[in-house]
Parts: C-alpha cells; sequence; structure tokens
C-alpha cells in the first residue's frame, strides 16, 4: 500500500468517506499527493496527459491578442498585471509574453501562481528569460497581492479542485464514497442537492447528477478581490449545470493517457479531475460583481480571437514537419471531440472600462 493509501485505509476504519475527501487528499496531500510530487504528470510519451499548451503556442497567441483588448479598454495600464492560478509549468505565461508586443508587452507583468513543486520548477525554466528581466514572478498561493489592474487567467484550474459527486436515483439523491470500493449513500438535501434539482431541465431522472465543488466559492471570491479592474478568463472542462445533471457527470482518472471512472484507484498516482460547472462559475463570479459572463466552448473562441490570418501567413513558410505541428495545434484546440467543444471558456468583466470587448 502506498501511504496514502494506509492513510484512507485508516479513515475507512471509521466508516465510508466521500469522494470530494478522497479526492483532497490524493491530489493535495502534502507528501503523497498527486499535485505535490516532484515529477510532473504533464506530457506525451511516459506522462498521464497533455494540456492545450502541450500542442503548441496557439492559445497563448490568442491570449495575448484576448488581454491585449482588455489592456486597451483598462485605458493601456501599465503595468497590466496578468495572475494565473493552477499555472502548472508557467507555458501559458511563456507564450503569452512571448506572443505580445509594443507597448502591450512592455506593460504586461505576469504572475505564476501554483504550489505544485513539479510546476514551480517547470515554471523557472519555461519563464527564465521573464524572471530576470522582472516581467515574470512566482507567487505563493497564500501569498496576499494588491488588487491590481490586469487580468486572471487559468487554465484547467477549477477541474483540479476536489468535488463530490451527487446522484438522482429516482427518489431521493445520493452521494459517491469509498467503502471496500465506490458506493453511493443517501445523502441529506443540501445545497448542492438544491442547485443539482434547479438545473435539471424538464425534470430529474434517474442517474442524473454532477460532481459539487465545496471550494468554489471561496475560490473565486479571493481571486475576484484581488482583481481591482480588468478580465476573468478561465478555460477549463465541463459545461452548463444542465448539460451536466443530465449526462451524470462523475470524476474521471487520467492515467497514462487512459481515461477512466476508476477514481479509487492508485491514489496519488494518478490526475483526478471533475467537470466544472460553467453555469455555477458564472453565477459565482457576478456575485462577486463581475459582469458581462459568457461562456464559449474553445473552438469557437479560438476561431473569434485567434490570430488565424497572421498564423496562416507565418504557417505557409514553414517546413513540413512543422507545419504539421501547427497544423495539430490548430485541430486539437478546434476540432469537436478533440478539445474544441469539450472545453470551454468563461469570460467575466471587473470595474471600469470604455467600452464592450
Ligand atoms: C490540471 S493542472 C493544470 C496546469 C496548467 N494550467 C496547464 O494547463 O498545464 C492543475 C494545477 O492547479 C494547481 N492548483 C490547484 N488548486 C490551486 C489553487 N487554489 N491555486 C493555485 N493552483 C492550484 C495544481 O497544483 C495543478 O498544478
Amino acid at each position: 500500500m502506498n501511504p496514502l493509501e494506509t492513510l484512507v485505509a485508516s479513515h475507512l476504519a471509521a466508516g465510508p468517506m466521500p469522494a470530494a475527501e478522497v479526492m483532497e487528499l490524493a491530489l493535495y496531500h502534502p507528501e503523497a499527493g498527486y499535485y505535490r510530487r516532484s515529477q510532473g504528470p504533464w506530457g506525451f510519451q511516459g506522462a498521464d496527459y497533455y494540456t492545450a499548451l502541450d500542442l503548441g503556442p496557439l492559445l497563448g497567441e490568442a491570449m495575448a491578442c484576448r488581454l491585449g483588448q482588455a489592456w486597451e479598454r483598462l485605458g493601456r495600464p501599465d503595468p497590466f498585471v496578468v495572475l494565473e492560478p493552477g499555472a502548472g509549468r508557467g507555458w501559458l505565461g511563456r507564450d503569452l509574453l512571448q506572443a505580445a508586443v509594443g507597448p502591450f508587452a512592455q506593460a504586461l507583468r505576469y504572475l505564476h501562481r501554483d504550489d505544485n513543486p513539479a510546476a514551480a520548477a517547470a515554471a523557472r525554466e519555461a519563464l527564465a528569460p521573464f524572471l530576470a528581466s522582472g516581467q515574470a514572478r512566482l507567487v505563493a498561493q497564500d501569498e496576499p497581492l494588491e488588487p491590481f489592474r490586469g487580468a486572471i487567467i487559468s487554465n484547467e484550474l477549477f477541474d483540479a479542485l476536489p468535488a463530490q459527486p451527487w446522484r438522482w436515483d429516482g427518489g431521493r439523491w445520493s452521494y459517491e464514497a469509498l467503502a471496500t470500493g465506490p458506493v453511493w449513500l443517501p445523502g441529506e438535501p443540501c445545497e448542492a442537492t438544491a442547485w443539482f434539482t434547479a438545473q435539471a431541465e424538464g425534470g430529474l431522472e434517474s442517474g442524473d447528477g454532477a460532481p459539487w465543488c465545496e471550494a468554489l466559492p471561496a475560490l473565486v471570491q479571493d481571486l475576484a478581490a484581488t482583481l481591482e479592474a480588468g478580465l476573468f478568463l478561465t478555460i477549463d472542462y465541463g459545461d452548463t449545470a444542465a448539460r451536466l445533471v443530465d449526462k451524470g457527470a462523475d470524476l474521471r482518472r487520467f492515467r497514462g493517457h487512459e481515461v477512466d471512472g476508476k477514481w479509487w484507484e492508485d491514489l496519488g498516482g494518478s490526475d483526478l479531475t471533475a467537470d466544472v460547472d460553467f453555469t455555477r462559475l458564472a453565477l459565482l463570479l457576478e456575485r462577486e460583481g463581475l459582469a458581462e459572463t459568457s461562456h464559449l466552448s474553445l473552438g469557437r473562441w479560438i476561431r473569434t480571437h485567434a490570430p488565424l490570418a497572421r498564423w496562416e501567413t507565418e504557417w505557409q513558410s514553414l517546413d513540413a514537419a512543422a507545419r504539421l505541428g501547427r497544423m495539430e495545434n490548430l485541430l486539437q484546440l478546434t476540432l469537436p471531440t478533440l478539445m474544441g467543444d469539450r472545453f470551454r471558456v468563461l469570460e467575466a468583466w471587473c470595474g471600469c472600462g470604455e467600452s464592450q470587448l
């Protein structure tokens, strides 16, 4: 047994453990948690999963265009601070800083926030020239930040927060837990069950349900408090609450590029994720005073905001291997069953600004 399994076994001696508590330990246990290991999980061969950033610079280039528009709308502040919680290796920050040009690039200050030791080590390497020039900085998760004008961006942050799956069995709500294996136990009516019931379009059917992220309001509040004015932009797995409930969404496990629902196996050794409820995230942002919330599929957002005309011109001049790589980058981010429809981009605006983005 690995140390986490020993710990979980001692919890189980006192009774079943809710899946969200297992997920919390599996990902964030200070010594044995998946996101507290010295080795990162990202990449292709020999890794567990890849993100949009492994595919090439297109996401960072689109982000530079979108944040450039936010900078204009704010009246070109200098500095324009970009905080990225859950920044992993810092590749989005690197690609953004590399793609930005002119006075916007000079005003850009990027803050990487992620206490994952593997992430911090990789980010120090990826961001080295920008750390040296003072354009980038690594900040600890508990470091208090002065409110700034700029943007908060994230890629696959919210799907890595512990979440509790709930399911409607036709007569009552049950929550998923670990006993000798996974079990569904009857649950008391609570905020999660009230939310899912209210969101179910056309009434609940047996098997409906979704994961509930208890930590979401506090994290949204914490992040919103740092943004004096500007853009909140998050990219993640997930959907509207109605579609998640209808799907009966559950936790997922990623290991060696295989995905399954066995969240209770190999604790600390594989990634666990939960679909993000974009309806709830937008509502929480609105409660914190952010407005104009909207969410698009990643495919549509890329087609709307990526600098595709420039991309195409550069692409024409590349050699055959590089052209293939770039093509894959574009296709993966836009095709529906790859990342195009499975990921969504939520944007919300905070504070003053001349006109709509
Ligand atoms: C799925 S990874 C995504 C990494 C990166 N954004 C990427 O796209 O490659 C999620 C990351 O979020 C970090 N994380 C989780 N909760 C966080 C929080 N409250 N603040 C900052 N980072 C957090 C984890 O340590 C992990 O590195």
